[in-house]
């Protein structure tokens, strides 16, 4: 009996072309290269120039996208953008792309699961496809953490960056094995408990400002490796697969130190996991497309491969998801 999967059909990334490193915040803040580098891996961001909003690299990453998938905007009935910095309290940011991509019909709307954004947002697309009501999805993570930063805040102000990428998902009958092409499985948590470990200290009904990020750093890496590693192995057991079999292991781009830990715990090799978080920092739900789109474009991700996306984020939230290229 076939069934209905959401199948890749391109993907495409955003950074724009401001570039902050680490020797630049060293003129800022008191850090330097060197902490920065031990303590996450990270070398450089990159930040949104002045009037460069959310949906505005959202809609590049999506063109990005459609170009590798062969697609026009018209073909697209479904977008759903991961994001906690929209450009507005509303309308979702999601209609501002939609208008920008010049597209009337289907729904699109914003999904608010901070870094993990991209994944609940890749379930999601994936559950509306399945049930026959979509056919075709762009799912986006787009973020402006600068807009958000305290730039004083040295604790926070050298992890985060902004950046935007993009997929499109495509509702496909296909035999209803593991070896189908599409999204084969995937687990979404969250715990509100630990809500107040890294939250923006502002909002439309408390302060009636946008706020600044915080975070307690040591907790959320102290949750983040067991969190993740379990929404992992979740989704191998429901989809009847091992790590071993899974290609590549696509993490949220936090930290190194959290990717390099979820690879020790699974006991998988380091060649195995993309890691892109050198180049341009945490950029929170907008990290996994940017670093699937590296490596599809240096060749690594090819048609076939079994792919495991992965996140942890503010709420707590995290997930994992299971995808055949
Ligand atoms: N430069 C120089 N020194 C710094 C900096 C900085 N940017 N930030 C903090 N320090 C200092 C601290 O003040 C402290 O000094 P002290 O010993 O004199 O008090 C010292 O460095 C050690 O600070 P810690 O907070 O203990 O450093 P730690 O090793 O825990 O590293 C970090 C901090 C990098 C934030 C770490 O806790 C971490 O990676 N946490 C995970 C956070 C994360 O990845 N968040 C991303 C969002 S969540 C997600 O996406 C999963």
């Amino acid at each position: 009996m076939t069934v209905i999967r959401s199948v890749v059909r391109g993907c495409g990334s955003y950074l724009p072309a401001r570039m902050l490193t680490n020797h630049d915040l060293a003129a800022m803040v008191d850090t330097s290269d060197d902490w920065i580098v031990q303590r996450t891996g990270i070398r450089q961001r990159h930040i949104a120039a002045a009037g460069e909003h959310t949906s505005d690299l959202a809609v590049t990453a999506a063109e990005r996208a459609l170009a590798a998938a062969g697609m026009a905007p018209q073909d697209i009935d479904l977008i759903v953008l991961a994001t906690a910095t929209p450009d507005n309290t509303f309308p979702a940011s999601a209609v501002a792309v939609q208008a920008q991509l010049g597209i009337t019909g289907g729904a699109a709307f914003d999904m608010q699961a901070v870094c993990s954004g991209f994944v609940f947002a890749v379930a999601t697309a994936d559950s509306m496809l399945r049930a026959g009501d979509f056919k075709r999805a762009l799912v986006i993570g787009s973020e402006t953490f600068s807009r958000i930063l305290d730039w004083k805040d040295r604790t926070t102000c050298v992890i985060f960056g902004d950046g935007a990428g993009a997929i499109v998902l495509e509702a496909q009958e296909q035999p209803g094995t593991t070896a189908d092409r599409g999204v084969l499985g995937a687990k979404l948590r969250s715990d509100g408990r630990h809500k107040d470990k890294l939250y923006v200290d502002g909002g439309p009904s408390t302060t009636g400002t946008a706020g600044f990020l915080r975070m307690e750093g040591k907790e959320v890496f102290r949750h983040a490796v067991g969190l993740m590693t379990g929404a992992i192995t979740d989704v191998l057991a429901a989809t009847g697969t091992t790590a071993q079999e899974v290609d590549w292991f696509v993490p949220h781009q936090a930290n190194q130190r959290i990717i390099d830990g979820c690879a020790h715990k699974l006991g998988v090799p380091s060649e195995k996991v993309i890691s892109t978080v050198a180049q341009h920092g945490n950029t929170s739900a907008a990290s996994i497309p940017l670093a699937l789109d590296t490596a599809i474009h240096d060749g690594r991700i090819k048609p076939g491969d079994l792919v495991m996306i992965e996140a942890m984020g503010g709420g707590f939230t995290w997930g994992a998801a299971l995808i055949r290229w």
